[in-house]
């Protein structure tokens, strides 16, 4: 059985099935409500019912106390509808309202996607989430100070664990590590959401995505948030790689763009073998050849900084994109100039390189 809910101020409407909570239903739906434990401790997803029946679930008295239930206030994570319901919540629109925050996860999996892409699955805490915008990226922060930057690749709605699409880098000491002692159940400490490298929802241009390499991670977890939005924007992606083992999820975009008619998945090499039978070069070059025109578009951009940077040029002054349409991650490497109490969150190297970039 589910239920009609409607967000007052905003007139956002979402369904809730009768055994979730009014959070979990929002998440799913693509709605950007506030939360932080997810168990009825904090508050920090409080909202009132206006009209209709809620149980408020394991909402625990300190964080509601019976004077605010009879007021009409709950915990969204722990609400389940009863009824149609008339709400009122806040909804988060801007990047302010994604605290930073450092915290310990627990190696979940680890799975070698690629001879040198390992996707590594991170569980928080019980009693912690994350939340963050599709796209956004965390620091993962070493015991010597340093801090090494990884885009989420599992979209906010889906967030039971933290995933990373990790490239081993030669010689590079955290993906050394990730490639050589790392085992399950390891503890890590991270800090974040950090970058602007999030989807822009307020526009109803088509979309196109280029991705090179582990640069499909955050694009991932973006295409993943519009699916379960419902939003029919039309979206290609353009995903290189040198030969077809650097395509190590092509599998799932092909599954995203047959179960979407809005959109399309088109993988390039650039360095095939004799069998390829797709597009070959340079990823943002074959998306140019068919996208000669790009001044009605929005451009998202994410892999290695030189590609990043022709993309750059090449879109704007080539194919007439505007400059202020083209959002990017750039897949620098930290300088390791600071340390971890130099740097305050949003002013690493990482989050100054990343935003550099756009
Ligand atoms: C915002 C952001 C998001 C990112 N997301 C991802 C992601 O999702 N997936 C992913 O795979 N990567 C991602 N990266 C890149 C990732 O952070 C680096 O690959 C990682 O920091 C490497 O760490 P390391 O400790 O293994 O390497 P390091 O120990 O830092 O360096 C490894 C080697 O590279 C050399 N090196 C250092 N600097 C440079 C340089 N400027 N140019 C060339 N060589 C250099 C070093 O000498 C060393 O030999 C992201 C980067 C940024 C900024
Ligand atoms: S998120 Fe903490 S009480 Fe709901």
């Amino acid at each position: 059985m589910s239920f009609q809910v409607s967000i007052q101020s905003s007139q956002h409407n979402f369904q809730v099935e009768a055994d979730e909570t009014l959070l979990e239903a929002a998440l799913r739906q693509g709605l950007t409500l506030p939360y932080g434990c997810r168990d009825g401790a904090c508050g920090a997803c409080r909202g009132k019912v206006l009209s209709g029946r809620i149980d408020h679930g394991k909402a625990q008295i300190h964080a509601l106390s019976v004077p605010d239930r009879a007021a009409g206030f709950a915990l969204f994570c722990c609400a389940k509808a009863q009824s149609d319901l008339v709400v009122e919540c806040k909804e988060a629109r801007s990047l302010k309202d994604f605290p930073v925050k450092t915290m310990p996860a627990r190696v979940q999996t680890l799975t070698l996607a690629a001879p040198d892409v390992m996707i590594l699955e991170l569980k928080l805490p019980a009693s912690e989430r994350l939340q963050f915008l599709a796209g956004q990226y965390i620091d993962i922060l070493l015991k010597d100070g340093k801090r090494r930057a990884f885009s989420l690749a599992n979209a906010p709605h889906d967030d039971a664990c933290l995933q990373l699409h990790i490239r081993q880098t030669p010689g590079g000491q955290f993906t050394g590590h990730v490639f050589g002692t790392m085992k399950e159940r390891d503890i890590l400490r991270f800090n974040g959401p950090h970058g602007t490298f999030f989807l822009r929802e307020d526009s109803k241009k088509p979309i196109l995505m280029i991705a090179g390499g582990t640069g499909f991670a955050p694009i991932k977890a973006m295409i993943e948030h519009a699916i379960a939005e419902k939003s029919d924007r039309p979206i290609t992606l353009y995903w290189g790689g040198r030969a077809s083992v650097d395509l190590y999820h092509a599998a799932l975009a092909e599954q995203w763009a047959s179960t979407h008619p809005h959109i399309r998945f088109v993988p390039v090499l650039s360095e095939p073998d004799a069998v390829w039978g797709g597009r070959r070069g340079l990823v943002h070059e074959v998306a140019m050849q068919d996208f000669p025109d790009l001044s009605a578009h929005q451009v998202y951009v994410c892999g290695a900084p030189g590609m990043v940077v022709a993309a750059r040029r090449d879109l704007v002054s080539r194919c007439q994109l505007p400059e202020d349409q083209f959002f990017a991650d750039s897949f620098d490497f930290a300088c390791d100039s600071g340390n971890e109490s130099g740097n305050e969150p949003g002013n690493n190297s990482a989050t100054d390189v990343a935003q550099h970039a756009q």
